[in-house]
């Protein structure tokens, strides 16, 4: 009898060499997986326990890992610029993203925020995000399938500019260039009083944001950088590491009220 520990046929897992070696892989019976440090048959992993090892044919001992949220996004196709786990954690926290609720995204890009937010609404809520591109719109179906994610989500290769069909959203995320051209389009899908959220690569684009959130009556408007410094920690030499991400986009959070003359 396998346990929720074991590893199941067609489990995605994590196989772990190093911080910058690892393989996100699909462990199915039969199937193996060819590296550079030797070749790992899948009949070895499925069945063995996460955090015990795999032997490859050049005796290399790989960890097997059930993989985060973030080894999935880090891991997808990213043709397009993307929402970074350091920014992602703060969506999270500031628009009030959980079990249950409905989100409004445009654009979708590569799925990775859409991704982010379908794992957690799951599993009575739903994100319907919207892509202009056909070939980004690709992309995000295939990240989002393969992450088992997309039954959360209703995708649709749209223009956001034609309206859209989306009401009652408890949250509005706008991941593209021109955001303040889109706050009015996704005012009408938010209900009274819910988040809008934008993230915006530069300062210029905030500004002209949040002139039109406060002409749309948004309140409680925040902007904001998030800045993450990794340490490299060892014993009696602990430091910041030598590099950092100097900058991913600035981030932007306010809330809808009710216009007495409109609703
Ligand atoms: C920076 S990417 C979004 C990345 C995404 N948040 C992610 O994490 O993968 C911006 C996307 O917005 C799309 N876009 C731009 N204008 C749009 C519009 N009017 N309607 C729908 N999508 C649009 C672009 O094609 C592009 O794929």
């Amino acid at each position: 009898m396998s346990s929720a520990n074991q590893v199941r046929s067609g489990d995605l897992v994590l196989l772990y060499l190093t911080a910058r070696k690892r393989w996100l892989v699909r462990a199915i019976e039969g199937e193996k997986l060819h590296t550079h440090r030797g070749i790992v048959d899948f009949n070895d992993v499925i069945g063995a326990n996460y955090g015990s090892t795999v032997s490859t044919t050049l005796s290399e001992k790989l960890w097997i890992m059930m993989p985060s949220i973030r080894d999935l996004l880090m891991k997808s196709e990213r043709p397009t610029q993307v929402v970074y786990p350091k920014d992602l954690g703060a969506i999270a926290a500031f628009s009030g993203l959980g079990p249950g609720k409905r989100v409004v995204e445009a654009g979708a890009g590569s799925g990775v925020l859409t991704a982010f937010m379908a794992n957690l609404v799951r599993p009575n809520g739903r994100i319907y995000s919207f892509e202009i591109r056909p070939e980004f719109f690709s992309v995000a179906e295939r990240n989002l399938k393969k992450m088992d994610l997309l039954e959360y989500v209703t995708l649709k290769n749209v223009d956001l500019q034609e309206g859209l069909d989306v009401t009652e959203a408890d949250i509005a995320v706008l991941d593209l260039g021109d955001p303040w051209n889109y706050v009015q389009v996704m005012r009408g899908c938010l209900v009274a009083g819910g988040m809008l959220v934008s993230i915006c690569p530069t300062m210029n684009q905030v500004e002209k944001l949040v002139e039109k959130l406060e002409e749309e009556l948004f309140i409680d408007i925040e902007s904001m950088e998030i800045m993450l410094r990794g340490l490299a920690a060892r014993t009696g030499m602990t430091r910041p590491n030598m590099r950092m991400v100097g900058h991913t986009a600035y981030l932007t959070f306010a809330r809808k009220t009710i216009d007495p003359n409109k609703g």
